[in-house]
């Protein structure tokens, strides 16, 4: 990946809640991103050497994915380790979680992929959830998690693998989205606010031991 240049393209594979992941009834969306800003594209480009694609996590995509989400833990318990847990294997555990969730209604996990040597390079994780009396929050869908790896930031691919979720979700009637950022991460209030959300709820924390 170093020292290529970098791509203005990025293919998002779609395929239907309820399909397998064999490839099966998939139908392809090009994206076309330029200057870090993706544009849903009938015809996109090809004069560039590298390409992203977009697509569901296979099972074999886990402990890869389990590596991302365990830097992603990380970042937040260095952000206030009173506050955000990190416990041990926190790597193997994703993975496993994310094994149990593969193929489940309402359960998106896409990754982020070269498509020329395959490395991941991202991934999201987004879900329906149930109506909340506590949160006073109706039925929604959540983005729980994004991560890019470092030298494949600011170039579209966390939008990109949003923006794909939140297609998801619409198409899984879906009329509510919400997602929590740390307080002190201001890369991910910005990427949730250009995406369009909106500040709403503020969780304030003290420890008493
Ligand atoms: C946050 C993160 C996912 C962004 O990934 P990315 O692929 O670089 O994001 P994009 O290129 O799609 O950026 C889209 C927009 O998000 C905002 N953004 C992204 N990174 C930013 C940063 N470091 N500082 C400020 N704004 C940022 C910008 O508005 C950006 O648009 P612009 O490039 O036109 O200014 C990535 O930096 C990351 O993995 N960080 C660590 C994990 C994390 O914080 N995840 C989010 C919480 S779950």
């Amino acid at each position: 990946m170093r020292g290529r240049q970098w791509k203005t393209r990025i293919s998002v594979q779609e395929s239907h809640q309820g399909r397998d992941q064999s490839g099966g009834g998939r139908r392809r969306v090009r994206v076309v991103c330029r200057r870090g800003r993706v544009i849903p594209q009938k015809r996109a480009c090809y004069d560039l050497a590298v390409a992203v694609r977009i697509r569901d996590a296979l099972l074999e995509d886990l402990p890869a994915v389990g590596l991302l989400a365990g830097r992603l833990v990380r970042l937040h318990h260095d952000f206030d380790p009173a506050r955000w847990m990190l416990p041990d294997g926190i790597e193997a555990g994703y993975a496993r979680y994310f094994a149990s969730q593969l193929g489940r209604q309402g359960v998106i996990v896409l990754v982020a992929e070269d498509e020329d040597d395959h490395e991941l390079l991202g991934y999201a994780y987004a879900s329906l959830e149930e109506r909340n009396w506590v949160e006073l929050r109706d039925a929604c869908g959540r983005l729980h998690d994004v991560f890019v790896i470092e030298r494949a930031r600011r170039k579209g691919l966390a939008t990109a693998l949003l923006r794909e979720c939140l297609a998801r979700l619409t198409s899984l009637g879906v009329a509510l989205v919400v997602a929590t950022a740390a307080w002190q991460n201001e890369q991910s209030r910005s990427l949730l606010t250009a995406l369009g959300l909106r500040p709403t709820v503020v969780e304030m924390a003290k420890n008493l031991a």
